[in-house]
């Protein structure tokens, strides 16, 4: 793997106050291993109680998205800016379900990404393809498009910042997590990407994060592929004992 192993944990559009107090209390009690970076990322009204309460030697903190540019007059949305104001390093930016139930276009996650970047915040930037473009033979295609829109309005020096979370869209919530040859496979040709179109320097450095249906069963198998660099888990993640497994499943 390369550089410190780093799970983030998506909760999407879950929880309660209640719910939230329970499971921020199981992740302060876990034991997690020194080489290991983790990202939690609640939704955003629940932010400051996670803020105010996880323990943050353990733990960071992200958004699950924020706006395109500049906050005024866009109700409903969360910018850049007031993540920072809060101390938040972390936003994750064109998740699937963002993509896809959202509308949001390659174009729209490549700009979010870098005026988060602009912003001091750092980005998991999720990639990834659906069933039918994987059966088609087109996933790097996709995969890369989805890249090269970041890349397109990214100084390369911004990719310090981000970190790529491959999500086949097929394996997310399904049950149906790819295999770790699969994963591989994709996380490789990012990486061959970033060689060719980035640079040698970032391809090397930049972490990439299998995400879709991890759990505790499945993650140590995963975590020993060579360019599998961490995770990003769902649903998983909203049972602390089974994210600490998974966080502590670094090679
Ligand atoms: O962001 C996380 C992914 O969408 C994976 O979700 O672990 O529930 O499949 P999942």
């Amino acid at each position: 793997a390369t550089g410190t192993f780093i799970v983030g944990g998506n909760w999407k559009c879950n929880g309660t106050h209640d719910s939230v107090e329970v499971l921020v209390n199981g992740l302060n009690a876990g034991t997690i291993d020194a080489n290991v970076e983790i990202v939690c990322a609640p939704p955003f009204v629940f932010l400051n109680q996670v803020l105010d309460t996880l323990d943050k030697s353990k733990f960071s903190i992200a958004a699950q998205n924020c706006w395109i540019g500049d906050g005024g007059a866009y109700t409903g949305e969360v910018c850049a800016n007031m993540l920072t104001d809060l101390s938040i390093p972390w936003v994750i930016l064109g998740h699937s379900e963002r993509r896809s139930l959202c509308g949001e276009t390659n174009d729209i996650v490549g700009t979010k990404v870098a005026y988060a970047l602009s912003k001091g915040l750092k980005v998991i930037a999720c990639v990834g393809e659906s069933l039918e473009e994987r059966e088609s033979g087109t996933t790097m295609k996709v995969v890369e498009e989805q890249l090269a829109a970041i890349a397109n309005v990214v100084d390369k020096t911004g990719w310090k910042d981000v970190v790529v979370a491959y999500e086949p869209v097929w394996a997310i919530g399904t049950g149906k997590v790819a295999t770790p040859d699969q994963a591989q496979e994709v996380h490789a040709g990012i990486r061959a990407w970033f060689a060719n179109s980035v640079g040698a320097d970032v391809a090397s450095s930049v972490r990439i994060q299998y995400g879709g249906s991890v759990n505790a069963g499945n993650c140590a198998e995963l975590a020993g592929m060579e360019d599998i660099d961490g995770f990003l888990v769902g649903g998983a993640s909203l049972k602390a004992e089974d994210f600490v497994t998974i966080c502590n499943s670094a090679k």
